[in-house]
Protein backbone atom coordinates (compact mmCIF):
# COMPACT_ATOMS: atom_id res chain seq x y z
CA UNK A 1 0.00 0.00 0.00
CA UNK A 2 1.11 3.44 -0.92
CA UNK A 3 2.24 5.43 2.20
CA UNK A 4 3.36 9.33 1.87
CA UNK A 5 1.66 12.59 2.26
CA UNK A 6 -0.26 12.48 -1.55
CA UNK A 7 -1.60 8.67 -0.71
CA UNK A 8 -4.97 8.88 -2.16
CA UNK A 9 -4.56 11.42 -4.25
CA UNK A 10 -4.91 11.30 -8.23
CA UNK A 11 -2.49 14.01 -9.88
CA UNK A 12 -2.34 14.38 -13.59
CA UNK A 13 0.72 15.91 -14.97
CA UNK A 14 1.84 17.22 -18.36
CA UNK A 15 5.09 17.07 -19.30
CA UNK A 16 7.69 18.28 -22.52
CA UNK A 17 6.92 19.98 -26.15
CA UNK A 18 3.91 19.21 -28.48
CA UNK A 19 4.59 18.69 -32.37
CA UNK A 20 2.60 20.45 -34.48
CA UNK A 21 2.30 19.13 -38.13
CA UNK A 22 2.64 21.31 -41.13
CA UNK A 23 4.13 18.74 -43.74
CA UNK A 24 5.01 14.84 -43.74
CA UNK A 25 8.70 16.39 -42.90
CA UNK A 26 7.97 19.88 -40.95
CA UNK A 27 6.32 20.22 -37.68
CA UNK A 28 6.61 23.40 -35.25
CA UNK A 29 7.99 22.41 -31.73
CA UNK A 30 9.34 23.97 -29.31
CA UNK A 31 12.47 23.11 -26.45
CA UNK A 32 10.96 21.58 -24.02
CA UNK A 33 12.71 18.32 -23.01
CA UNK A 34 10.04 17.49 -20.57
CA UNK A 35 12.27 17.38 -17.22
CA UNK A 36 10.58 19.75 -15.25
CA UNK A 37 6.97 17.49 -16.04
CA UNK A 38 8.84 14.35 -15.28
CA UNK A 39 10.29 15.59 -12.34
CA UNK A 40 7.07 16.88 -11.01
CA UNK A 41 6.14 13.18 -12.01
CA UNK A 42 8.49 11.41 -10.26
CA UNK A 43 8.26 13.38 -6.98
CA UNK A 44 4.41 13.27 -6.89
CA UNK A 45 4.41 9.07 -7.34
CA UNK A 46 6.95 8.90 -4.28
CA UNK A 47 5.22 10.73 -2.41
CA UNK A 48 2.20 8.41 -2.60
CA UNK A 49 0.28 9.93 -5.37
CA UNK A 50 -1.96 7.85 -8.24
CA UNK A 51 0.35 9.36 -11.04
CA UNK A 52 -0.71 10.08 -14.71
CA UNK A 53 1.70 11.49 -16.93
CA UNK A 54 0.57 12.71 -20.08
CA UNK A 55 3.75 13.57 -22.31
CA UNK A 56 4.58 15.19 -25.20
CA UNK A 57 7.35 13.93 -27.79
CA UNK A 58 10.86 13.53 -25.27
CA UNK A 59 13.05 10.89 -24.94
CA UNK A 60 12.68 10.44 -21.26
CA UNK A 61 11.94 6.92 -19.62
CA UNK A 62 9.12 6.85 -17.38
CA UNK A 63 9.45 7.25 -14.05
CA UNK A 64 8.60 4.61 -11.18
CA UNK A 65 5.41 3.98 -10.46
CA UNK A 66 3.57 6.41 -13.16
CA UNK A 67 0.92 5.61 -15.46
CA UNK A 68 1.71 7.81 -18.64
CA UNK A 69 -0.05 8.18 -21.87
CA UNK A 70 2.18 9.74 -25.35
CA UNK A 71 1.37 12.46 -27.47
CA UNK A 72 1.85 14.05 -30.09
CA UNK A 73 0.02 17.72 -30.48
CA UNK A 74 -1.49 20.10 -28.64
CA UNK A 75 -4.96 19.04 -29.88
CA UNK A 76 -3.55 15.43 -28.66
CA UNK A 77 -2.29 16.51 -25.17
CA UNK A 78 -5.68 18.18 -24.47
CA UNK A 79 -7.59 15.03 -25.59
CA UNK A 80 -5.72 13.11 -23.18
CA UNK A 81 -5.80 15.61 -20.27
CA UNK A 82 -9.50 15.16 -20.57
CA UNK A 83 -9.28 11.57 -20.66
CA UNK A 84 -7.22 11.19 -17.77
CA UNK A 85 -10.07 12.82 -15.64
CA UNK A 86 -11.89 12.92 -13.30
CA UNK A 87 -8.26 13.80 -10.81
CA UNK A 88 -7.45 15.84 -7.64
CA UNK A 89 -4.48 17.82 -8.96
CA UNK A 90 -3.79 18.63 -12.68
CA UNK A 91 -0.23 19.87 -13.03
CA UNK A 92 0.36 21.79 -16.25
CA UNK A 93 4.64 21.52 -16.92
CA UNK A 94 4.20 20.72 -20.97
CA UNK A 95 5.40 23.64 -23.07
CA UNK A 96 2.04 22.96 -25.37
CA UNK A 97 1.90 25.13 -28.75
CA UNK A 98 -0.45 28.36 -28.72
CA UNK A 99 -0.89 27.84 -32.57
CA UNK A 100 -0.84 25.18 -34.85
CA UNK A 101 -1.08 25.49 -38.85
CA UNK A 102 -4.13 26.24 -40.28
CA UNK A 103 -3.38 23.36 -42.80
CA UNK A 104 -1.92 20.41 -43.28
CA UNK A 105 -0.37 20.19 -46.53
CA UNK A 106 -0.45 15.96 -47.14
CA UNK A 107 2.60 16.46 -49.94
CA UNK A 108 5.98 18.06 -49.21
CA UNK A 109 5.77 22.00 -50.70
CA UNK A 110 8.75 22.72 -53.32
CA UNK A 111 11.06 24.81 -52.86
CA UNK A 112 10.68 28.83 -54.69
CA UNK A 113 12.90 31.69 -54.73
CA UNK A 114 9.78 33.85 -52.39
CA UNK A 115 9.22 34.11 -49.04
CA UNK A 116 7.22 31.00 -47.13
CA UNK A 117 3.63 32.45 -45.48
CA UNK A 118 1.51 29.98 -43.32
CA UNK A 119 -1.48 31.13 -41.63
CA UNK A 120 -1.16 29.22 -38.28
CA UNK A 121 -4.85 29.62 -35.76
CA UNK A 122 -4.71 29.47 -32.00
CA UNK A 123 -5.15 25.84 -30.39
CA UNK A 124 -7.38 25.09 -27.46
CA UNK A 125 -6.12 26.04 -24.16
CA UNK A 126 -5.84 22.94 -21.72
CA UNK A 127 -5.59 24.82 -18.65
CA UNK A 128 -8.01 27.63 -18.82
CA UNK A 129 -10.63 25.56 -20.26
CA UNK A 130 -9.95 22.56 -17.24
CA UNK A 131 -10.13 25.41 -14.52
CA UNK A 132 -14.07 26.22 -15.48
CA UNK A 133 -15.07 22.62 -16.32
CA UNK A 134 -17.87 21.04 -14.38
CA UNK A 135 -14.91 18.20 -13.21
CA UNK A 136 -12.07 20.87 -12.08
CA UNK A 137 -9.79 19.30 -10.33
CA UNK A 138 -9.59 20.36 -6.81
CA UNK A 139 -6.23 22.12 -7.81
CA UNK A 140 -5.11 23.43 -10.91
CA UNK A 141 -1.76 24.55 -11.51
CA UNK A 142 -0.31 26.24 -13.95
CA UNK A 143 3.56 27.07 -15.41
CA UNK A 144 4.96 30.00 -17.05
CA UNK A 145 7.49 30.48 -19.19
CA UNK A 146 8.90 33.93 -20.03
CA UNK A 147 11.11 35.84 -20.85
CA UNK A 148 10.80 39.37 -18.78
CA UNK A 149 8.73 40.86 -16.70
CA UNK A 150 8.55 37.33 -15.48
CA UNK A 151 6.07 38.01 -12.00
CA UNK A 152 3.61 40.62 -13.97
CA UNK A 153 2.95 38.25 -17.03
CA UNK A 154 2.57 35.03 -14.59
CA UNK A 155 -0.06 36.79 -12.49
CA UNK A 156 -1.79 37.85 -15.51
CA UNK A 157 -2.10 34.21 -16.22
CA UNK A 158 -3.11 32.82 -12.99
CA UNK A 159 -5.56 35.61 -13.01
CA UNK A 160 -6.71 34.85 -16.37
CA UNK A 161 -6.84 31.19 -16.50
CA UNK A 162 -8.20 30.99 -13.15
CA UNK A 163 -6.30 29.12 -11.52
CA UNK A 164 -4.75 28.35 -7.94
CA UNK A 165 -1.07 28.42 -8.37
CA UNK A 166 1.42 29.25 -10.68
CA UNK A 167 4.93 28.53 -11.05
CA UNK A 168 7.02 30.73 -12.85
CA UNK A 169 10.15 30.34 -14.63
CA UNK A 170 12.69 32.39 -17.31
CA UNK A 171 13.43 30.98 -20.28
CA UNK A 172 15.85 32.05 -22.23
CA UNK A 173 19.06 32.36 -19.67
CA UNK A 174 21.08 29.42 -19.28
CA UNK A 175 20.34 27.40 -15.48
CA UNK A 176 16.93 27.94 -15.85
CA UNK A 177 13.71 27.03 -18.11
CA UNK A 178 14.22 24.68 -21.20
CA UNK A 179 16.39 21.92 -21.33
CA UNK A 180 18.68 22.63 -18.34
CA UNK A 181 18.94 20.13 -14.84
CA UNK A 182 18.12 23.31 -12.91
CA UNK A 183 15.59 25.69 -12.55
CA UNK A 184 14.06 28.51 -10.28
CA UNK A 185 10.45 29.22 -10.12
CA UNK A 186 8.27 31.70 -8.85
CA UNK A 187 5.49 30.99 -7.26
CA UNK A 188 2.07 32.98 -7.07
CA UNK A 189 -1.18 32.42 -5.83
CA UNK A 190 -3.88 34.14 -3.51
CA UNK A 191 -1.76 34.20 -0.79
CA UNK A 192 1.71 35.94 -2.32
CA UNK A 193 4.55 35.32 -3.98
CA UNK A 194 7.49 32.80 -2.95
CA UNK A 195 10.67 32.39 -4.71
CA UNK A 196 11.97 28.56 -4.84
CA UNK A 197 15.45 27.54 -5.57
CA UNK A 198 18.43 27.97 -8.23
CA UNK A 199 17.81 24.05 -7.55
CA UNK A 200 17.94 20.96 -9.42
CA UNK A 201 14.55 20.37 -11.26
CA UNK A 202 14.38 17.39 -9.01
CA UNK A 203 14.77 19.24 -6.33
CA UNK A 204 12.02 21.66 -6.62
CA UNK A 205 9.44 19.50 -8.12
CA UNK A 206 9.48 18.66 -4.00
CA UNK A 207 9.47 21.68 -2.92
CA UNK A 208 6.06 22.61 -5.47
CA UNK A 209 4.63 19.50 -4.27
CA UNK A 210 5.04 21.03 -0.74
CA UNK A 211 3.14 24.07 -1.93
CA UNK A 212 0.60 22.24 -3.64
CA UNK A 213 0.08 20.24 -0.64
CA UNK A 214 -0.45 23.21 1.94
CA UNK A 215 -2.64 25.04 -1.13
CA UNK A 216 -4.86 21.74 -1.49
CA UNK A 217 -4.72 21.85 3.24
CA UNK A 218 -6.11 25.40 2.75
CA UNK A 219 -8.89 25.27 0.20
CA UNK A 220 -10.69 21.76 2.69
CA UNK A 221 -10.44 23.80 5.61
CA UNK A 222 -12.28 26.87 3.69
CA UNK A 223 -15.01 24.27 2.41
CA UNK A 224 -15.26 22.85 5.99
CA UNK A 225 -15.83 26.66 6.96
CA UNK A 226 -18.30 27.93 4.21
CA UNK A 227 -20.23 24.20 4.76
O1 LIG B 1 10.69 20.58 -20.17
P1 LIG B 1 11.90 21.32 -19.64
O2 LIG B 1 13.02 21.39 -20.67
O3 LIG B 1 12.36 20.77 -18.32
O4 LIG B 1 11.48 22.84 -19.40
C1 LIG B 1 10.55 23.14 -18.41
C2 LIG B 1 9.55 24.22 -18.88
C3 LIG B 1 10.29 25.52 -19.12
C4 LIG B 1 8.86 23.77 -20.17
C5 LIG B 1 8.48 24.32 -17.74
O5 LIG B 1 9.10 24.67 -16.53
C6 LIG B 1 7.43 25.36 -18.08
O6 LIG B 1 7.58 26.55 -17.90
N1 LIG B 1 6.30 24.87 -18.66
C7 LIG B 1 5.23 25.72 -19.23
C8 LIG B 1 5.69 26.25 -20.55
C9 LIG B 1 4.65 27.11 -21.24
O7 LIG B 1 4.15 26.73 -22.27
O8 LIG B 1 4.33 28.19 -20.61
P2 LIG B 1 3.23 29.28 -21.13
O9 LIG B 1 3.50 30.47 -20.31
O10 LIG B 1 3.26 29.41 -22.62
O11 LIG B 1 1.86 28.58 -20.76
C10 LIG B 1 1.22 28.80 -19.52
C11 LIG B 1 0.51 27.57 -19.06
O12 LIG B 1 -0.58 27.27 -19.96
C12 LIG B 1 1.37 26.30 -18.97
O13 LIG B 1 1.04 25.62 -17.78
C13 LIG B 1 0.94 25.50 -20.20
O14 LIG B 1 1.04 24.08 -19.97
C14 LIG B 1 -0.52 25.92 -20.35
N2 LIG B 1 -1.06 25.83 -21.71
C15 LIG B 1 -0.57 26.61 -22.73
C16 LIG B 1 -1.12 26.54 -23.99
C17 LIG B 1 -2.21 25.64 -24.21
N3 LIG B 1 -2.75 25.52 -25.43
N4 LIG B 1 -2.68 24.89 -23.21
C18 LIG B 1 -2.15 24.97 -21.96
O15 LIG B 1 -2.58 24.28 -21.04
Amino acid sequence: MSTGDLCGLRIVVSAGTTYEDMVPVHFLGNRSSGHMGFAMATAAAARGAEVMLIAGPVQLATPEGVMRTDVRSAAQMHAAVFAALPCDIYIGAAAVADYTPAQVSASKSKKSDGPLTLTFVRTRDILAELAVDPRRPRLVVGFAAETDDVEAYARDKLVRKKLDLIAANRVGVPGSGFESEDNALLLIDATGTRALGPAPKTQLAHSLLDEVAAGLKRKFLDADRHG
